[in-house]
């Protein structure tokens, strides 16, 4: 056994670490600047107290991302020096960023014990590798991310750190082999627990879903799959479900194998960047001529998804909506009913007429998935989703891509329990589409301005705040636009009071709301790691069923006409067209 002591590290504040949305996300030549990390650390344990670390257990993995290998050490050796008494590290550092809540949530340890927090590594879905990205977040005991009360004392102790503290004298641990390596400290014992990535994961997929149904569904020969992972973090856990536990052929997974750089690409599941699998699934620039049922895509750390019909995409407002509208009979784990659903602001209000439809709590939260957490825990909220591909329930405080997947197999195994033995498929195509016949549809796009000058997209957002002051003012250059248009019946930046905690985030977002329900937001992200990037929300709801089945880009024209023109679009950005449409 191995003995460290305690080294103390002079350092000094380094500016900008400043917790986004989703933790703290830079280039990795910013993080690996000397003290980077460390200093960001340290201010998470001086910010969690002594106290609480002190013999506390620690979850520490990621994505796999280009750089955590390193940044695992040295958490390791500086969870040591703090006292903390054991650290558990998936296989090769590897866990995804729902399996991570898993863990903290449902994993006891060989001596009874259980996590109290957990650093997640991750930049989600941004591209990795020496030029790209890195990120650290804290998530809390409840296995959620830390409420904006830690992350700003966080950023405050960044602000006047003078010192950290490092196990000088504990070897680098092997983190490719399952096992416990025990040390010895001033604390007394301190131990890392290397478990295997998927195992507390696979357990509770297998508590939630009827694995049975969806296992015939893949073995009928009517039905096809396909899996993309992006190589992201997916990859290890797409195998032990797709194909060991529901027998899907290994032709089926996508990129499967997790890689440092994600193979070059940028691995955000959308229409944009998983091309492979949006050709596989027939769509796009260059379509399969025979693509799949059902297809889908993770982003990173997996907790984003995207999914896939055959030569058709669920737009994720949709995607949680009908979720919500077909767990009940589908899926065991909501067998006895929601207890509310929640949706984030710039997300369609699909999910909106479901819950008022089946009489359900409801609740719209701004964008960030913490605030889903304090509904969970107070019971008021069971499924939830972002526009931005997340979709999630109470299983744990974190969206969850591969969970997702297991929700729309098994919605397709309940709709077609009957006829797997020769009868027609009931499609993803065929469920969105009696979905849209029963609420009525909502036309919805987004455009991205990724890395626009931050002065300017700042500009942009005041121009659309000074507008609010005069919606007749906005009515009338309305209509000068379009005269098809409907006018705008209130305009706000949008405010969340908290109803569980009764904190309050302000300007989240810039609102317009037409008269006949039709939305434009207005967002700069908050997870980005250069420049700013502006968001535009697009929303038209169409309640005439002859009327649902129009492109989406033909329907929206008219509204993105005005968006464009009412925000000066090209004005203060320079640019003629976003770089991501969705
Ligand atoms: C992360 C969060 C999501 C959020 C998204 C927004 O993925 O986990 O909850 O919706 O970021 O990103 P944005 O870039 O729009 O701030
Ligand atoms: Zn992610």
């Amino acid at each position: 056994m191995a003995n460290f002591t305690v080294k103390r590290v002079e350092s000094a504040p380094i500016e900008g670490q400043k917790p986004g949305t989703s933790g703290l996300r830079k280039k990795v030549k910013v993080f690996t600047q000397p003290h980077y990390l460390h200093n960001f650390v340290q201010s998470t344990f001086n910010a969690l107290s002594a106290e609480k670390v002190k013999g506390s257990t620690l979850v520490v993995s990621g994505d796999g991302r280009y750089y955590s290998k390193d940044a695992i050490q040295i958490i390791i050796k500086m969870a040591a020096a703090n006292g903390v008494k054991s650290v558990w590290v998936g296989q090769n550092g590897l866990l995804s960023t729902p399996a991570v809540s898993a863990v903290v949530r449902e994993r006891v340890g060989a001596d009874g014990s259980k996590a109290n927090g957990a650093f997640i590594l991750t930049a989600s879905h941004n591209p990795g590798g020496p030029n790209e990205d890195f990120g650290i977040k804290y998530n809390m005991g409840n296995g959620g991310p830390a409420p904006e009360g830690i992350t700003d004392q966080i950023y405050e102790n960044t602000k006047t750190i003078k010192e950290y503290f490092l196990a000088e004298g504990l070897p680098d641990v092997d983190i490719s082999s399952i096992g416990i390596s025990k040390f010895s400290g001033p604390d007394g014992q301190f131990d890392v627990d290397v478990f295997d990535s998927a195992s507390d994961y696979v357990k509770l997929m297998k508590s939630i879903f009827d694995f049975e149904s969806m296992k015939k569904l893949i073995a009928s020969p009517q039905f096809s799959f396909c899996y993309d992972a992006l190589h992201g973090v997916a990859g290890a856990y797409a195998g032990r479900i797709f194909v060991e536990e529901l027998g899907a052929t290994e032709s089926s997974l996508l990129n499967c194998v997790p890689k440092e750089d994600f193979g070059g690409g940028h691995p955000d599941p959308n229409l944009t960047y998983a091309k492979e699998l949006v050709s596989r699934m027939g769509l796009g620039k260059n379509p399969d001529s025979n693509p799949p049922e059902f297809g889908a895509a993770a982003d990173g750390d997996a907790d984003r998804n995207m999914v896939l019909g055959k030569r058709f995409f669920v737009t994720p407002s949709d995607s949680v909506a009908i979720i919500a509208a077909n767990a009940v009979e589908s899926i065991p784990y909501f067998s006895s009913g929601l207890k509310g659903v929640a949706r984030s602001m710039p997300t369609s209000a699909a999910l909106d007429v479901v819950a008022k439809s089946l009489n359900l709590k409801f609740f719209e939260v701004p964008t960030g998935w913490k605030f889903f957490g304090n509904l969970m825990d107070a019971g008021l909220c069971s499924v939830c989703g972002e526009e931005s591909f997340g979709t999630g329930s109470d299983h744990i405080r974190e969206k969850d891509g591969i969970w997702a997947v297991l929700a729309w197999l098994s919605i397709l195994a309940y709709k077609n329990k009957d006829n797997l033995n020769g009868g027609n498929l009931v499609t993803v195509e065929d469920i969105v589409k009696q979905h849209w016949a029963k609420f009525g549809r909502h036309y919805y796009t987004r455009y991205d301005y990724e890395n626009v000058d931050a002065g300017a997209a700042k500009e942009l957002m005041a121009h659309l705040v000074k507008l609010q002051a005069s919606l007749s003012d906005v009515n009338t250059t309305i209509k000068g636009i379009r005269s098809d248009v409907a006018n705008v019946a209130s305009a706000d930046e949008f405010e969340y009071k908290d109803p569980v905690d009764g904190s309050i985030s302000k300007n989240q977002g810039i609102r317009y709301l037409f008269e006949d329900g039709s939305r434009l937001v207005f967002r700069l992200s908050g997870t980005g790691s250069e420049g700013a990037t502006i968001r535009l929300y697009i929303e038209q709801y169409e309640k005439d069923s002859s009327k649902t089945g129009r492109d989406s880009q033909d329907a929206l024209a008219p509204l993105v006409e005005v968006a464009l023109k009412l925000s000066k679009m090209q004005e203060y950005t320079g640019r003629s067209a976003p770089t991501v449409i969705t």
